[in-house]
Protein backbone atom coordinates (compact mmCIF):
# COMPACT_ATOMS: atom_id res chain seq x y z
CA UNK A 1 0.00 0.00 0.00
CA UNK A 2 1.47 3.80 -0.66
CA UNK A 3 2.08 5.92 2.08
CA UNK A 4 1.38 9.55 1.71
CA UNK A 5 1.80 12.41 4.55
CA UNK A 6 0.33 15.84 3.81
CA UNK A 7 1.64 18.54 5.77
CA UNK A 8 -1.14 21.08 6.53
CA UNK A 9 -4.82 20.95 7.30
CA UNK A 10 -6.19 23.68 5.05
CA UNK A 11 -8.52 23.51 2.10
CA UNK A 12 -5.62 21.84 -0.10
CA UNK A 13 -4.59 19.32 2.56
CA UNK A 14 -7.56 17.70 3.81
CA UNK A 15 -8.96 17.34 0.39
CA UNK A 16 -5.83 15.84 -0.80
CA UNK A 17 -5.81 13.65 1.99
CA UNK A 18 -9.09 12.27 1.88
CA UNK A 19 -9.11 11.67 -1.79
CA UNK A 20 -5.68 10.00 -2.02
CA UNK A 21 -7.33 7.48 0.93
CA UNK A 22 -10.53 7.39 -1.33
CA UNK A 23 -7.72 5.95 -4.19
CA UNK A 24 -6.69 3.08 -1.73
CA UNK A 25 -3.31 4.88 0.00
CA UNK A 26 -1.89 5.03 3.78
CA UNK A 27 -2.40 8.62 4.51
CA UNK A 28 -1.38 11.06 7.63
CA UNK A 29 -2.21 14.34 7.74
CA UNK A 30 0.21 16.87 9.95
CA UNK A 31 -1.22 19.92 11.31
CA UNK A 32 0.22 22.33 13.81
CA UNK A 33 -3.22 24.27 14.47
CA UNK A 34 -6.66 23.56 14.12
CA UNK A 35 -7.94 21.58 11.03
CA UNK A 36 -9.07 23.69 7.85
CA UNK A 37 -6.62 26.30 8.06
CA UNK A 38 -6.67 29.84 7.04
CA UNK A 39 -10.01 29.41 5.39
CA UNK A 40 -12.03 27.71 8.08
CA UNK A 41 -10.30 29.26 10.80
CA UNK A 42 -9.26 32.94 9.87
CA UNK A 43 -10.13 33.57 6.57
CA UNK A 44 -13.02 32.58 4.17
CA UNK A 45 -15.49 31.29 6.85
CA UNK A 46 -15.55 33.68 9.58
CA UNK A 47 -15.21 36.70 7.02
CA UNK A 48 -18.72 35.61 5.79
CA UNK A 49 -20.38 34.48 8.88
CA UNK A 50 -19.61 38.54 9.99
CA UNK A 51 -20.34 39.82 6.76
CA UNK A 52 -24.22 37.62 6.44
CA UNK A 53 -25.32 39.78 9.48
CA UNK A 54 -23.75 42.53 8.38
CA UNK A 55 -25.76 42.71 5.27
CA UNK A 56 -28.61 41.61 6.94
CA UNK A 57 -28.57 44.55 9.65
CA UNK A 58 -27.55 46.91 7.03
CA UNK A 59 -30.95 46.18 4.85
CA UNK A 60 -33.06 46.54 8.05
CA UNK A 61 -31.44 49.89 8.69
CA UNK A 62 -33.08 50.79 5.13
CA UNK A 63 -35.90 48.73 5.94
CA UNK A 64 -38.69 51.05 5.08
CA UNK A 65 -37.96 51.24 1.25
CA UNK A 66 -38.42 47.53 1.12
CA UNK A 67 -41.70 48.01 3.63
CA UNK A 68 -39.96 47.12 7.13
CA UNK A 69 -40.36 48.77 10.52
CA UNK A 70 -37.72 47.95 12.25
CA UNK A 71 -35.76 50.94 14.58
CA UNK A 72 -34.61 49.25 17.15
CA UNK A 73 -32.63 46.67 15.75
CA UNK A 74 -28.57 46.91 16.94
CA UNK A 75 -25.14 44.93 16.30
CA UNK A 76 -25.00 42.03 19.52
CA UNK A 77 -21.21 42.23 18.95
CA UNK A 78 -20.35 39.21 21.69
CA UNK A 79 -23.26 37.09 20.40
CA UNK A 80 -22.28 37.42 16.46
CA UNK A 81 -18.45 36.85 17.81
CA UNK A 82 -19.65 33.36 19.31
CA UNK A 83 -21.82 32.61 15.98
CA UNK A 84 -18.95 33.12 14.23
CA UNK A 85 -16.76 30.81 16.81
CA UNK A 86 -19.77 28.20 16.18
CA UNK A 87 -19.86 27.95 12.62
CA UNK A 88 -16.01 27.73 12.33
CA UNK A 89 -16.32 25.17 15.20
CA UNK A 90 -18.68 23.09 13.96
CA UNK A 91 -16.78 23.01 10.08
CA UNK A 92 -13.70 22.29 12.07
CA UNK A 93 -15.13 19.48 13.69
CA UNK A 94 -16.43 18.02 10.35
CA UNK A 95 -13.28 18.31 9.18
CA UNK A 96 -11.67 16.45 11.47
CA UNK A 97 -15.05 13.35 11.43
CA UNK A 98 -14.21 13.04 7.81
CA UNK A 99 -10.35 12.34 8.21
CA UNK A 100 -11.28 9.71 10.43
CA UNK A 101 -14.20 8.07 8.68
CA UNK A 102 -11.54 7.69 5.39
CA UNK A 103 -9.17 6.35 7.89
CA UNK A 104 -6.59 9.31 7.63
CA UNK A 105 -4.43 9.16 10.40
CA UNK A 106 -3.87 12.96 12.19
CA UNK A 107 -0.69 13.66 13.77
CA UNK A 108 -0.95 16.99 15.88
CA UNK A 109 2.25 18.68 15.79
CA UNK A 110 4.67 21.25 13.07
CA UNK A 111 6.53 19.23 10.07
CA UNK A 112 9.96 19.64 8.74
CA UNK A 113 11.16 17.61 5.69
CA UNK A 114 14.18 15.67 6.87
CA UNK A 115 14.82 14.01 3.40
CA UNK A 116 13.13 13.36 0.54
CA UNK A 117 10.80 10.23 1.81
CA UNK A 118 10.73 11.50 5.78
CA UNK A 119 9.25 14.12 7.70
CA UNK A 120 9.95 14.98 11.25
CA UNK A 121 6.79 15.90 13.62
CA UNK A 122 7.26 17.47 16.60
CA UNK A 123 5.13 18.22 19.16
CA UNK A 124 4.52 16.43 23.03
CA UNK A 125 5.41 13.26 21.10
CA UNK A 126 7.97 14.01 18.60
CA UNK A 127 7.90 11.32 15.79
CA UNK A 128 10.00 10.69 12.01
CA UNK A 129 7.34 9.24 9.63
CA UNK A 130 8.77 8.26 6.19
CA UNK A 131 6.28 7.57 3.15
CA UNK A 132 6.34 7.25 -0.50
CA UNK A 133 5.05 10.63 -1.42
CA UNK A 134 4.61 13.68 0.51
CA UNK A 135 2.33 16.49 -0.22
CA UNK A 136 2.93 20.25 1.16
CA UNK A 137 -0.45 22.27 1.71
CA UNK A 138 1.46 24.95 4.44
CA UNK A 139 -0.49 27.35 3.14
CA UNK A 140 0.53 31.27 3.39
CA UNK A 141 0.38 34.34 6.15
CA UNK A 142 0.08 38.37 6.17
CA UNK A 143 2.86 39.66 3.81
CA UNK A 144 4.06 42.70 6.73
CA UNK A 145 5.30 46.04 5.23
CA UNK A 146 7.97 47.94 7.24
CA UNK A 147 6.50 51.68 8.41
CA UNK A 148 7.71 53.39 11.61
CA UNK A 149 4.48 52.39 14.08
CA UNK A 150 4.61 48.68 12.52
CA UNK A 151 4.33 47.55 16.00
CA UNK A 152 1.97 49.71 17.40
CA UNK A 153 -1.13 48.10 19.63
CA UNK A 154 -3.95 48.86 17.18
CA UNK A 155 -2.13 48.20 13.83
CA UNK A 156 -4.00 44.48 12.66
CA UNK A 157 -3.85 42.30 10.17
CA UNK A 158 -7.00 40.28 8.59
CA UNK A 159 -7.17 37.68 11.89
CA UNK A 160 -7.00 40.70 14.04
CA UNK A 161 -9.47 42.05 12.36
CA UNK A 162 -11.61 39.21 12.31
CA UNK A 163 -11.86 39.25 16.64
CA UNK A 164 -11.51 42.85 18.07
CA UNK A 165 -13.54 43.47 21.02
CA UNK A 166 -16.21 45.86 19.50
CA UNK A 167 -16.82 47.58 16.57
CA UNK A 168 -14.45 50.28 16.31
CA UNK A 169 -15.55 53.99 15.32
CA UNK A 170 -12.80 54.24 12.68
CA UNK A 171 -10.28 52.08 10.46
CA UNK A 172 -8.00 52.78 8.23
CA UNK A 173 -7.60 50.02 5.88
CA UNK A 174 -4.31 50.07 3.73
CA UNK A 175 -4.45 47.72 0.70
CA UNK A 176 -7.64 47.99 -1.57
CA UNK A 177 -7.46 44.15 -2.66
CA UNK A 178 -9.94 41.63 -1.64
CA UNK A 179 -9.19 41.15 2.11
CA UNK A 180 -9.59 45.48 1.97
CA UNK A 181 -12.94 45.90 0.12
CA UNK A 182 -14.50 42.97 2.18
CA UNK A 183 -13.54 44.40 5.42
CA UNK A 184 -14.22 47.93 4.31
CA UNK A 185 -17.71 46.11 3.93
CA UNK A 186 -18.03 44.47 7.13
CA UNK A 187 -17.24 47.43 8.87
CA UNK A 188 -18.69 50.38 6.98
CA UNK A 189 -22.09 48.23 7.33
CA UNK A 190 -21.77 47.91 10.88
CA UNK A 191 -21.07 51.85 11.36
CA UNK A 192 -17.69 52.66 11.64
CA UNK A 193 -16.00 55.39 9.48
CA UNK A 194 -13.37 53.24 7.12
CA UNK A 195 -10.84 54.38 4.89
CA UNK A 196 -9.44 52.47 2.22
CA UNK A 197 -5.88 53.73 0.85
CA UNK A 198 -4.73 51.83 -1.98
CA UNK A 199 -0.81 51.90 -3.61
CA UNK A 200 -2.22 51.67 -7.01
CA UNK A 201 -4.41 54.18 -9.34
CA UNK A 202 -7.75 51.54 -8.48
CA UNK A 203 -8.87 49.29 -6.22
CA UNK A 204 -9.31 45.80 -7.31
CA UNK A 205 -6.25 45.88 -9.31
CA UNK A 206 -7.14 42.45 -10.87
CA UNK A 207 -11.00 42.78 -11.24
CA UNK A 208 -12.48 44.20 -14.58
CA UNK A 209 -12.26 47.83 -14.24
CA UNK A 210 -16.26 48.85 -14.71
CA UNK A 211 -17.07 46.16 -12.42
CA UNK A 212 -14.42 47.67 -9.53
CA UNK A 213 -15.54 50.72 -10.07
CA UNK A 214 -19.30 49.96 -9.75
CA UNK A 215 -17.98 48.18 -6.17
CA UNK A 216 -16.06 51.19 -5.04
CA UNK A 217 -19.19 53.51 -5.75
CA UNK A 218 -21.45 51.77 -3.60
CA UNK A 219 -19.17 51.19 -0.86
CA UNK A 220 -18.77 55.06 -1.11
CA UNK A 221 -22.42 55.74 -0.97
CA UNK A 222 -21.80 53.92 2.74
CA UNK A 223 -19.16 56.26 3.45
CA UNK A 224 -16.18 54.41 2.80
CA UNK A 225 -13.30 57.16 1.91
CA UNK A 226 -11.02 55.95 -0.93
CA UNK A 227 -7.56 57.13 -1.40
CA UNK A 228 -5.72 55.88 -4.21
CA UNK A 229 -1.96 56.11 -5.52
CA UNK A 230 -1.50 56.45 -1.97
CA UNK A 231 1.11 55.31 0.21
CA UNK A 232 1.09 54.94 4.36
CA UNK A 233 4.50 55.84 5.34
CA UNK A 234 4.24 55.88 9.48
CA UNK A 235 1.39 55.34 12.24
CA UNK A 236 1.50 56.97 15.96
CA UNK A 237 -0.21 57.03 18.91
CA UNK A 238 -2.79 59.92 18.98
CA UNK A 239 -6.10 61.03 21.14
CA UNK A 240 -8.38 58.99 18.41
CA UNK A 241 -6.07 55.64 19.46
CA UNK A 242 -3.63 55.76 16.44
CA UNK A 243 -3.03 58.76 13.05
CA UNK A 244 -2.12 56.89 9.67
CA UNK A 245 0.56 59.45 7.80
CA UNK A 246 -0.57 58.92 3.76
CA UNK A 247 1.33 60.07 1.18
CA UNK A 248 -0.66 60.86 -2.04
CA UNK A 249 -0.07 63.52 -4.95
CA UNK A 250 3.01 64.28 -3.33
CA UNK A 251 1.67 65.67 -0.09
CA UNK A 252 0.82 64.17 3.21
CA UNK A 253 -2.35 63.53 4.39
CA UNK A 254 -3.21 62.53 8.39
CA UNK A 255 -6.16 60.33 9.47
CA UNK A 256 -7.04 59.28 12.98
CA UNK A 257 -8.23 55.83 13.55
CA UNK A 258 -8.75 53.15 16.57
CA UNK A 259 -7.49 50.52 13.82
CA UNK A 260 -4.99 50.44 11.00
CA UNK A 261 -6.19 47.00 9.23
CA UNK A 262 -2.68 45.70 6.93
CA UNK A 263 -4.08 43.94 3.93
CA UNK A 264 -1.28 44.50 1.26
CA UNK A 265 -1.65 41.11 -0.09
CA UNK A 266 0.02 37.28 1.01
CA UNK A 267 3.29 35.08 1.01
CA UNK A 268 3.90 31.44 0.97
CA UNK A 269 4.56 29.76 4.73
CA UNK A 270 7.60 28.12 3.42
CA UNK A 271 10.57 28.99 5.74
CA UNK A 272 12.16 26.58 8.23
CA UNK A 273 10.61 23.31 6.90
CA UNK A 274 13.19 21.82 5.48
CA UNK A 275 13.23 23.25 1.86
CA UNK A 276 16.38 24.42 0.85
CA UNK A 277 18.18 21.97 2.58
CA UNK A 278 16.65 19.19 0.29
CA UNK A 279 17.05 21.86 -2.79
CA UNK A 280 13.40 22.34 -3.55
CA UNK A 281 13.53 24.82 -6.09
CA UNK A 282 11.57 28.26 -4.74
CA UNK A 283 11.21 31.92 -5.87
CA UNK A 284 10.50 34.22 -3.79
CA UNK A 285 8.91 31.72 -0.63
CA UNK A 286 7.00 30.31 -3.46
CA UNK A 287 7.66 26.54 -4.10
CA UNK A 288 7.91 25.89 -7.78
CA UNK A 289 5.75 22.60 -9.53
CA UNK A 290 4.87 21.32 -12.89
CA UNK A 291 1.14 20.93 -14.03
CA UNK A 292 1.03 17.75 -11.57
CA UNK A 293 2.06 20.48 -8.99
CA UNK A 294 5.10 17.79 -8.37
CA UNK A 295 8.23 19.69 -7.17
CA UNK A 296 12.04 19.15 -8.63
CA UNK A 297 12.13 16.30 -5.68
CA UNK A 298 10.54 13.14 -7.56
CA UNK A 299 8.09 11.88 -4.97
CA UNK A 300 7.34 16.14 -3.40
CA UNK A 301 4.46 17.93 -4.26
CA UNK A 302 3.46 21.18 -3.23
CA UNK A 303 -0.56 22.26 -3.52
CA UNK A 304 -2.63 25.62 -2.84
CA UNK A 305 -0.72 28.97 -1.33
CA UNK A 306 2.35 27.63 -0.72
CA UNK A 307 3.34 27.53 -4.27
CA UNK A 308 1.67 30.81 -5.41
CA UNK A 309 -0.13 29.75 -8.46
CA UNK A 310 -3.94 31.35 -7.40
CA UNK A 311 -4.04 31.98 -3.30
CA UNK A 312 -7.97 30.72 -3.18
CA UNK A 313 -9.02 28.01 -1.13
CA UNK A 314 -11.47 25.77 -4.07
CA UNK A 315 -8.30 26.39 -6.08
CA UNK A 316 -5.94 24.30 -3.51
CA UNK A 317 -8.72 21.75 -3.10
CA UNK A 318 -8.85 21.66 -7.04
CA UNK A 319 -4.69 21.46 -6.74
CA UNK A 320 -4.69 18.77 -4.11
CA UNK A 321 -6.57 16.24 -5.66
CA UNK A 322 -4.87 16.30 -8.98
CA UNK A 323 -1.87 16.11 -6.70
CA UNK A 324 -3.06 13.04 -4.99
CA UNK A 325 -4.72 11.66 -8.11
CA UNK A 326 -0.94 11.61 -9.67
CA UNK A 327 0.89 9.99 -7.00
CA UNK A 328 -1.88 7.27 -6.89
CA UNK A 329 -1.56 6.81 -10.62
CA UNK A 330 -4.30 8.80 -12.59
CA UNK A 331 -4.60 11.67 -15.10
CA UNK A 332 -5.76 14.20 -12.80
CA UNK A 333 -7.87 17.09 -14.60
CA UNK A 334 -6.99 20.87 -13.14
CA UNK A 335 -8.56 23.28 -15.50
CA UNK A 336 -7.14 26.75 -13.64
CA UNK A 337 -9.39 28.61 -16.60
CA UNK A 338 -12.43 27.51 -15.19
CA UNK A 339 -11.28 28.84 -11.34
CA UNK A 340 -13.75 31.66 -10.00
CA UNK A 341 -12.81 34.39 -7.96
CA UNK A 342 -15.47 35.58 -6.00
CA UNK A 343 -16.06 39.47 -2.92
CA UNK A 344 -18.41 38.70 -0.79
CA UNK A 345 -19.30 42.23 -0.26
CA UNK A 346 -22.47 43.83 -0.98
CA UNK A 347 -23.26 43.74 -4.20
CA UNK A 348 -21.33 40.50 -4.63
CA UNK A 349 -18.69 40.46 -7.17
CA UNK A 350 -17.30 37.18 -8.67
CA UNK A 351 -15.65 36.74 -12.46
CA UNK A 352 -13.76 33.64 -14.18
CA UNK A 353 -11.75 33.63 -17.20
CA UNK A 354 -9.93 36.46 -18.78
CA UNK A 355 -11.00 39.94 -18.41
CA UNK A 356 -11.58 42.27 -20.94
CA UNK A 357 -8.01 43.90 -20.65
CA UNK A 358 -6.43 40.50 -20.45
CA UNK A 359 -7.86 40.08 -23.82
CA UNK A 360 -7.23 43.22 -25.12
CA UNK A 361 -3.10 42.51 -23.50
CA UNK A 362 -3.35 39.09 -25.27
CA UNK A 363 -4.43 40.93 -28.83
CA UNK A 364 -7.08 38.89 -29.16
CA UNK A 365 -10.40 39.49 -31.15
CA UNK A 366 -13.41 39.33 -28.80
CA UNK A 367 -16.75 40.40 -28.66
CA UNK A 368 -18.66 41.25 -25.17
CA UNK A 369 -21.97 41.90 -23.91
CA UNK A 370 -23.08 43.35 -21.09
CA UNK A 371 -26.08 43.54 -19.01
CA UNK A 372 -27.69 45.97 -16.24
CA UNK A 373 -29.02 44.11 -13.64
CA UNK A 374 -31.48 47.19 -13.72
CA UNK A 375 -33.50 45.53 -16.08
CA UNK A 376 -34.01 42.13 -14.05
CA UNK A 377 -36.95 42.05 -11.84
CA UNK A 378 -35.33 40.02 -9.01
CA UNK A 379 -32.17 42.14 -8.82
CA UNK A 380 -34.72 45.04 -8.52
CA UNK A 381 -36.69 43.14 -5.59
CA UNK A 382 -33.55 42.01 -3.78
CA UNK A 383 -30.93 45.29 -4.01
CA UNK A 384 -32.65 47.93 -6.35
CA UNK A 385 -31.27 46.54 -9.55
CA UNK A 386 -27.42 47.71 -8.86
CA UNK A 387 -25.18 45.12 -10.75
CA UNK A 388 -23.73 43.86 -13.89
CA UNK A 389 -22.87 40.88 -16.00
CA UNK A 390 -20.67 40.68 -18.30
CA UNK A 391 -19.93 38.06 -21.25
CA UNK A 392 -16.48 38.24 -23.20
CA UNK A 393 -16.11 35.50 -26.20
CA UNK A 394 -13.63 35.01 -28.70
CA UNK A 395 -14.99 37.02 -31.94
CA UNK A 396 -15.07 33.70 -34.55
CA UNK A 397 -16.07 31.49 -32.40
CA UNK A 398 -17.99 32.82 -29.87
CA UNK A 399 -16.53 30.69 -27.19
CA UNK A 400 -16.82 31.69 -23.80
CA UNK A 401 -13.68 34.04 -22.45
CA UNK A 402 -14.43 35.80 -19.49
CA UNK A 403 -17.96 35.92 -17.27
CA UNK A 404 -17.72 38.73 -14.71
CA UNK A 405 -20.62 39.93 -12.59
CA UNK A 406 -21.44 42.29 -9.88
CA UNK A 407 -24.84 42.38 -8.28
CA UNK A 408 -26.93 40.00 -5.78
CA UNK A 409 -26.58 36.14 -5.73
CA UNK A 410 -23.81 36.22 -8.05
CA UNK A 411 -21.06 34.40 -6.10
CA UNK A 412 -23.31 31.28 -6.66
CA UNK A 413 -24.01 32.16 -10.05
CA UNK A 414 -20.56 32.43 -11.38
CA UNK A 415 -20.86 28.29 -11.26
CA UNK A 416 -22.77 27.87 -14.61
CA UNK A 417 -20.17 30.34 -16.15
CA UNK A 418 -17.04 28.51 -14.90
CA UNK A 419 -18.85 25.38 -16.65
CA UNK A 420 -19.21 27.08 -19.72
CA UNK A 421 -15.32 27.56 -19.92
CA UNK A 422 -15.28 24.00 -18.87
CA UNK A 423 -17.07 22.64 -21.61
CA UNK A 424 -16.00 25.16 -23.72
CA UNK A 425 -19.46 26.64 -24.61
CA UNK A 426 -20.75 29.29 -27.06
CA UNK A 427 -22.72 32.61 -26.68
CA UNK A 428 -25.32 30.61 -29.01
CA UNK A 429 -25.21 27.41 -26.32
CA UNK A 430 -25.57 30.30 -23.41
CA UNK A 431 -28.60 31.65 -25.26
CA UNK A 432 -30.33 28.67 -25.77
CA UNK A 433 -30.08 27.26 -22.37
CA UNK A 434 -33.25 28.28 -20.65
CA UNK A 435 -33.02 30.49 -17.03
CA UNK A 436 -35.43 30.04 -14.69
CA UNK A 437 -37.61 33.44 -14.07
CA UNK A 438 -37.37 35.46 -11.75
CA UNK A 439 -34.05 34.87 -10.98
CA UNK A 440 -30.76 36.77 -11.12
CA UNK A 441 -29.37 34.22 -13.52
CA UNK A 442 -31.80 35.39 -16.08
CA UNK A 443 -29.02 38.09 -16.63
CA UNK A 444 -26.33 35.57 -17.68
CA UNK A 445 -28.73 34.44 -20.69
CA UNK A 446 -29.81 38.18 -21.29
CA UNK A 447 -26.06 39.26 -21.35
CA UNK A 448 -25.19 36.58 -23.96
CA UNK A 449 -27.86 37.90 -26.02
CA UNK A 450 -26.30 41.77 -25.56
CA UNK A 451 -23.14 40.38 -27.00
CA UNK A 452 -24.97 39.88 -30.46
CA UNK A 453 -26.99 43.17 -29.62
CA UNK A 454 -30.16 40.80 -29.16
CA UNK A 455 -30.84 41.68 -25.41
CA UNK A 456 -34.99 41.40 -24.60
CA UNK A 457 -35.00 43.35 -21.27
CA UNK A 458 -32.70 46.73 -22.57
CA UNK A 459 -33.32 48.98 -24.95
CA UNK A 460 -31.05 48.55 -28.30
CA UNK A 461 -27.90 49.98 -27.89
CA UNK A 462 -28.27 52.15 -31.43
CA UNK A 463 -32.11 53.34 -32.34
CA UNK A 464 -33.74 50.89 -34.61
CA UNK A 465 -35.30 52.50 -37.72
P1 LIG B 1 -4.59 41.29 -2.70
O1 LIG B 1 -3.41 40.90 -3.47
O2 LIG B 1 -5.96 40.94 -3.16
O3 LIG B 1 -4.61 42.89 -2.52
C1 LIG B 1 -3.58 43.62 -1.92
C2 LIG B 1 -3.73 45.07 -2.33
O4 LIG B 1 -2.83 45.86 -1.58
C3 LIG B 1 -3.43 45.30 -3.81
O5 LIG B 1 -4.46 46.06 -4.38
C4 LIG B 1 -2.10 46.07 -3.76
O6 LIG B 1 -1.95 46.96 -4.82
C5 LIG B 1 -2.22 46.80 -2.43
N1 LIG B 1 -0.95 47.18 -1.81
C6 LIG B 1 0.20 46.48 -1.79
N2 LIG B 1 1.15 47.14 -1.07
C7 LIG B 1 0.55 48.27 -0.62
C8 LIG B 1 0.97 49.37 0.19
N3 LIG B 1 2.21 49.42 0.68
N4 LIG B 1 0.09 50.35 0.46
C9 LIG B 1 -1.17 50.31 -0.04
N5 LIG B 1 -1.63 49.32 -0.82
C10 LIG B 1 -0.78 48.30 -1.09
O7 LIG B 1 -4.30 40.77 -1.22
P2 LIG B 1 -5.25 40.68 0.06
O8 LIG B 1 -6.46 41.53 -0.11
O9 LIG B 1 -4.36 40.93 1.22
O10 LIG B 1 -5.68 39.16 0.03
C11 LIG B 1 -4.68 38.14 0.16
C12 LIG B 1 -5.09 36.88 -0.57
O11 LIG B 1 -6.20 36.29 0.03
C13 LIG B 1 -5.42 37.15 -2.02
O12 LIG B 1 -4.79 36.17 -2.81
C14 LIG B 1 -6.91 37.00 -2.06
O13 LIG B 1 -7.36 36.52 -3.33
C15 LIG B 1 -7.18 36.00 -0.95
N6 LIG B 1 -8.51 36.25 -0.41
C16 LIG B 1 -9.58 35.78 -1.10
C17 LIG B 1 -10.84 36.06 -0.65
C18 LIG B 1 -12.01 35.59 -1.44
O14 LIG B 1 -11.85 34.72 -2.29
N7 LIG B 1 -13.20 36.14 -1.25
C19 LIG B 1 -11.09 36.81 0.57
C20 LIG B 1 -9.89 37.29 1.18
C21 LIG B 1 -8.66 36.98 0.70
Amino acid sequence: MKRIIVVGGGPGGYVAAIRAAQLGAEVHIVEVEAMGGTCLNVGCIPTKALLHTAELYSQLQHGKSIGLKADKVSIDWPALQSRKHAVVNKLVKGVESLLKANKVIIHRGSAVLKDIKTVEISGTEPKLITADAIILAVGSEPVQIPFPGADLTGVIDSTGALSLPKVPESMVIIGGGVIGVEFADLYSSLGCKVTVVELLPEVLPAVDVEIAGLLKQQLAKRGVSFMTGAKLTAVRHSVSGLTASITVDNKTVEIGAEYVLVAVGRKPRTAKIGLEELGVKMERGKVMVDKNFSTNIPGLYAIGDCNGQIMLAHAASAQGIAAAEHIMGHAAAYFANTIPSCIYTSPEVAGVGLTEEQVKQNEMEYKFGKFSLGGNGKSIIENGGIGLIKIIAGKKYGEILGVHMIGPRVTDMIAEAALAIRLEATVDELISTIHAHPTVSEAVGEAALAVEEMAIHWPPRVQRN
